[in-house]
């Protein structure tokens, strides 16, 4: 696991981008590309957006989620809303697999399962995954004491939450830990004040405290800023 240090969001943001650019070029037919929700992402679309279709081969991406709020796709914390604002409409995608947040959450979740089985195989290999990181170390809706992080059958689950990180009570839909160790190249985007406590642990011994720690893969990477550094030895 490597971790890359950045001055601040905006090189995080165009680190993310860059890599995205240089893994799809080099790839060949589809690019499974999974996104993650919250706000860190949104700086990283931005960037995309503004290098215009040209930038890699968007033809070839299948854009998909890590997780997603069980809400319409037009609520304002739709991760796919959020993605749809700052990615998919400026640069006219159309290749994408959204979890229905809408749907009742197991369905919606088998239902993803069955897509990701159909179009990236058993078990279901992403090219790419963007992860972010919560104050608490979760990462996708993997929230510590959350059945989902101990998850080993299923690729895609809906997950009983109650934490302040995620406003109270509520399901989510996510991905689990077998669905991100099975993926090609994972890359956590980390930045501001409200990660520097947690991130140590999450780049300690694996725990189901910090389920972040617990991503294991062939090429796992996190971009930090440097303030989310600051307590990670130097
Ligand atoms: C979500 C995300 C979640 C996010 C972290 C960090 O649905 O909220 O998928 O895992 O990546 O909570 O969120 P911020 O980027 O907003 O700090």
């Amino acid at each position: 696991m490597q971790v890359q240090r950045f001055s601040d969001l905006e090189a995080v943001s165009r680190a993310g981008a860059e890599e995205l650019v240089r893994l799809a070029r080099a790839s060949n037919g589809p690019f499974h590309v999974a996104l993650s929700g919250g706000s860190t992402p949104k700086r990283m679309h931005e960037i995309l957006a503004s290098m215009g279709r040209e930038a890699l081969p968007w033809e070839r991406v299948v854009l998909w989620w890590g997780d997603e709020r069980t809400v319409p796709p037009d609520h304002p914390d739709s991760n796919f809303g959020m993605a749809k604002r700052t990615l998919i409409d400026p640069l006219k995608l159309t290749r994408f697999f959204r979890m229905e947040g809408e749907k009742d959450p197991p369905v919606a979740a088998d239902d993803y399962q069955k897509l990701l089985l159909r179009e990236a195989g058993t078990p279901p290999v992403l090219d790419l995954v963007f992860l972010g990181v919560g104050p608490d170390g979760h990462t996708a809706s993997l929230f510590p004491g959350t059945p989902a992080v101990a998850e080993q059958a299923r690729w895609v689950v809906a997950n009983p939450v109650d934490s302040p990180v995620a406003k109270g009570k509520t399901v989510r839909i996510t991905v689990t830990l077998p669905l991100l160790a099975a993926a090609k190249h994972v890359r956590f985007l980390v930045a501001g004040p409200d990660k520097t406590h947690m991130l140590p642990h999450a780049l300690g011994a694996p725990t189901p405290e910090y389920p972040s720690s617990l991503v294991r893969g062939p090429d796992v990477a996190w971009f930090v800023d440097e303030v989310a550094a600051e307590e990670l030895p130097t």
